[in-house]
């Protein structure tokens, strides 16, 4: 969920609500290798990676995946989005009294809980859902504090995080409690985790509901998650994580408008994919001339769902690898069809959203890869995911 912090930073309005994130801290993955005759001191900081196990929100279509974090002494529980389209953490407390997810984390129960002083909104751009975002629906108000997080076991102290003590209606559905951001500059338990020794990267394997066992692993690289080998690509976004295409195909065509460079973000936050409208039209034009605006939820397509599931989608997202080869991100037809809209469930709503002002892919195409976060590097990697349901047998700190 592409949120108002990530969009602050490309307007340059930086709220004075919200602190400054950390500036990121770059790692020479080869350097952390413990040299020959160095003490056993340094070595016994070095961390394994840590997999924090991943459920899917599903409703007829994937829409995020959800995992646990801990917050507080002793540690309650915490589920949380692990969002790269936003840079900061916040979940449900006992304070809120119109959230309905529980169980809500409660700061009286924690004795290293610190209550801020600032409230504040925090609004986002894409929602929970596949519908876009109407009249500012997803809003949640918050209240600063700090906190220690744990992830792993290892506990990083005095987290800056909020809890969210409103939200608008929109977010009751949700099948956890908040959302953790995971930006391109590290930050929160992630920061303190790299500080701790952990390589500055992490890795995305969210699978379609079918075929489950998604996870996040900090600090690492699970080969056995993936076919073939990582192709990695620069990350040019500040804040959020964004590589330059240099064209997008659709069933094998593409059109003078498609052919521009575009500045794509990776949201995993937001499963339908957000290209301007001149874009989104281009697109469309070679998938069906029966796909049309959606009148009720601006920015939204539909067409009647009988017409929909005969429909060749394939959308190629070509970028540049950093040795500047070519390489192809797809998304198969398979995902154009999002289900129907509830105030009219004859017409299926279709996966591209008209959006001016940011081009963005999250789920959709993030569950057909394996992907790699590389912060310390400034670099997002790409493979293939295997079918392998295998453990962690294979993984590897690169
Ligand atoms: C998160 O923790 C709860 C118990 O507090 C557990 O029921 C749930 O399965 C966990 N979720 C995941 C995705 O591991
Ligand atoms: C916690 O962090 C804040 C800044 O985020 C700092 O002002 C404060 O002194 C820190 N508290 C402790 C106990 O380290
Ligand atoms: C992966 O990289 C290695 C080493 O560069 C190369 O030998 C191999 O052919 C590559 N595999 C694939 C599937 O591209
Ligand atoms: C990317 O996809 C387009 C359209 O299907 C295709 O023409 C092109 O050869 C592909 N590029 C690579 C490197 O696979």
């Amino acid at each position: 969920m592409l949120s108002a912090f990530t969009l602050g930073l490309f307007a340059l309005v930086a709220s004075s609500e919200v602190s400054a994130s950390p500036k990121p801290v770059p790692i020479t993955l080869q350097s952390r290798k413990t040299p020959r005759g160095q003490s056993s001191g340094l070595r016994r900081r070095a961390l394994s990676a840590i997999s924090v196990p991943l459920d899917d929100f599903f409703l007829g279509t994937d829409l995020q995946w959800f995992g646990n974090i801990s917050v507080g002494t002793p540690p309650q529980d915490v589920s949380v989005v692990f969002d790269t389209g936003s840079s900061s953490l916040e979940f449900v407390s006992t304070e809120c009294t119109s959230c309905v997810q529980t169980p809500k984390f409660d700061p009286a129960k924690s004795s290293t809980f610190v209550r801020g002083s600032r409230t504040t909104t925090l609004d986002f751009s894409t929602g929970v859902g596949v519908d876009p975002v109407v009249n500012d629906d997803y809003v949640l108000t918050v209240r600063s504090g700090t906190d220690t997080v744990t992830v792993g076991g290892v506990p990083a102290k005095n987290v800056s995080l909020f809890t969210i003590i409103d939200q608008t209606p929109a977010f009751n559905v949700d099948p956890f409690l908040g959302i953790q951001g995971m930006g391109s500059r590290a930050q929160g338990f992630f920061a303190a985790l790299v500080k701790a020794g952990l390589p500055s990267l992490f890795s995305l394997f969210l699978t379609p509901n079918a075929v489950g066992n998604a996870d996040l692993l900090v600090g690492g690289i699970d080969n056995t998650k993936f076919k073939g080998n990582l192709t990695f690509a620069d990350q040019i976004g500040s804040g959020d994580w964004e590589v330059e295409s240099t064209q997008i195909t659709v069933n094998g065509k593409t059109t003078s408008v498609l052919k521009q460079r575009r500045s794509i973000i990776f949201d995993s936050g937001t499963s339908n994919i957000l290209f301007s409208t001149s874009t989104t039209n281009a697109m469309y034009a070679l998938i069906s001339s029966d796909i049309k605006p959606f009148k009720a939820e601006p920015g939204a397509y539909g067409l009647p769902c009988a017409k929909i599931g005969s429909l060749p989608a394939v959308i190629d997202l070509t970028f540049e690898s950093q040795q500047g080869t070519p390489f192809n991100l797809t998304i198969p037809s398979s995902e154009l069809n999002v289900g129907p809209f509830k105030s009219d469930p004859s017409t299926c709503q279709t996966l591209i959203n008209a959006f001016d002002g940011l081009d963005l892919v999250g789920g959709s195409v993030l569950k057909h890869y394996y992907s790699v976060w590389d912060v310390g590097n400034q670099r997002m990697g790409f493979a293939p995911n295997g079918e392998s349901q295998s453990s962690m047998t294979g993984a590897s700190v690169i």
